[in-house]
């Protein structure tokens, strides 16, 4: 065990991790994060201690959820920046185990969980087939390590926070999971690690995505289910227009991931600028605009 900048502890074996954890004399919460932190990250640790519970935070590049070509190797890794991040914004321990701790056997003896179809092959989960099944893995196996009673995620990766949610539903893992709202820049823009791949032209048409994703949300509000494929299509073309690769642009139910049928709906998109894929949703509401 060893005390990082702001004395934050900083474990990085399972022993380490064990002793801390039995120091704590009752529950914890917990902020999964691949490091690289950005404001974004540092709310999610905000809302984690706001009731004055210990935090901790993984930081660990999970290499299962990202597919060939992906940018595993380039995912840019700050340790230092992160723990001094972390500590500033109240964080008490960081979990940062090697990959053999977190994988301690060899990839044909792995256990591993298949997230379902229903949930995992839409949206994100249809351009990056197994993404969600390594998330899944992971998590379990963090959830597992730190047994917190509550983990925090981001609504900007409203997939993953609703599989996840349904996975420990599933599982009866005890453990409750708490939404976070996207943090954005002034101009809209979602905070993303992901950001920094941008160069100064696009980061000036990266905002667009939102705005378009406002304008779909709005106009799918207004005009009702019967218009939901036109509008998709329609926002396609629109990021095309402004210079994205879109990747896609849906209308799903928040809970079920199923198309959208007019209740509790949502608008999600992906879409490339340069090497940067950028990913954003937000609900179908007529309180939308920034
Ligand atoms: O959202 C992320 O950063 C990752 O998917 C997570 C939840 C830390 C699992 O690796």
């Amino acid at each position: 065990m060893a005390t990082g900048p702001d004395s934050i502890t900083l474990l990085d074996s399972l022993d380490a991790l064990a002793d801390w954890r039995a120091a704590q004399s009752g529950s914890v919460h917990f902020v999964p994060t691949m490091g690289n932190l950005h404001a974004g990250h540092l709310k999610l640790v905000e809302h984690a201690a706001q009731d004055g519970t210990a935090v901790i935070a993984s930081i660990f590049v999970n290499p299962t959820q990202f597919g060939p070509g992906e940018d595993f190797e380039r995912y840019p890794r700050t340790l230092a920046a992160d723990l001094e991040a972390l500590a500033s914004a109240g964080c008490d321990a960081a979990w940062t185990p090697a990959s053999a701790t977190m994988y301690p056997l060899p990839e044909a003896y792995r256990f591993a969980i298949r997230a379902p179809a229903a949930l995992a092959d839409c949206l994100c989960g249809a351009h990056r087939p197994g993404h969600f099944d390594g998330v899944c893995g992971v998590v379990m196996r963090l959830l597992w390590q730190l047994r917190p009673e509550r983990a925090v995620f981001g609504e900007k990766d409203y997939q993953q926070l609703l599989i996840i949610r349904r996975m420990v539903e599933d599982f009866s893992v005890p453990v409750a999971i708490d939404a976070a709202p996207t943090v954005r820049e002034a101009d809209g823009l979602a905070l993303s690690s992901r950001n920094r791949y941008l160069t100064d032209s696009e980061r000036e048409i990266a905002p667009a995505l939102y705005r378009v994703l406002q304008a779909l949300a709005d106009e799918a509000a207004e005009q009702g289910p019967g218009t939901f494929d036109r509008l998709r299509r329609s926002g396609m073309e629109r990021l095309a227009s402004l210079g994205f690769r879109p990747e896609y642009v849906e209308l799903r139910n928040a809970e079920t991931l199923a198309p959208a049928d007019g209740s509790d709906d949502r608008v999600f998109a992906a879409a490339y600028l340069g090497r940067a894929r950028l990913i954003d949703n937000v609900a179908v509401t007529r309180q939308n605009r920034l």
